[in-house]
């Protein structure tokens, strides 16, 4: 299969959309308790960094309301989302006062909030952060971590939500 010859340069942010949504991805709950209410959005920025140290990246837009109140929490839980959470990615995706509603989640003493039964759950805290146009690179140091071995995660591509083809590199 050849690829297209690139189209434009440089590309649009529509075409950066459509081009992105090509990239097969998780998709993550990072979240956090607030004055003791949960507060927190999806991502599917997510990405590993660095193993020693260890560290993980996120980028937010700038236009999100989430993310400058989530800011203010010490640590955060990022929590890799299972097939069986779909229903809960709509509950999610509603605006921040009711975005917890019907959602089973749990907190740490460190204020991370985590999904119940996620694939894998990480604890972090922003190291750095990075202004990266429209916007903010968080690079993130993991304190701990759970990896349920035989979890099966939704995969987002597309802009829809998938299941795992599973197979060998
Ligand atoms: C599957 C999915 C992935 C998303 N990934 C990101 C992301 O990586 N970064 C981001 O800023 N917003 C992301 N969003 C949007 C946020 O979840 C949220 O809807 C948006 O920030 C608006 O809500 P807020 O104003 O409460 O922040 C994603 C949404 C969905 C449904």
């Amino acid at each position: 299969m050849t690829s297209p010859a690139p189209q434009r340069t440089p590309p649009a942010p529509e075409e950066l959309r459509y081009a992105f949504a090509g990239f097969a991805t998780g998709i993550t709950l990072v979240a956090a308790l607030v004055d003791g209410r949960p507060v927190g959005m999806l991502a599917n920025s997510f990405s590993s960094i660095s193993l020693d140290p260890p560290l993980a990246a996120l980028s937010f837009a700038r236009t999100s309301t989430t993310w400058p109140v989530l800011r203010q929490a010490p640590q955060w839980g990022i929590s890799v989302l299972a097939e069986h959470h779909q229903a809960d990615i709509a509950r999610l995706s509603r605006p921040a006062t009711a975005r917890f509603d019907g959602v089973t989640w749990n907190a740490t003493d460190h204020g991370a909030v985590f999904l119940d039964q996620a694939t894998t759950a990480f604890q972090v805290s922003v190291e750095t952060e990075v202004d990266a146009g429209d916007h903010v690179l968080t690079l993130l140091r993991i304190h701990a971590l759970h990896r349920s071995p035989d979890g099966a995660p939704l995969v987002f591509y597309g802009n829809r939500l998938h299941g795992l083809v599973t197979g060998r590199l």
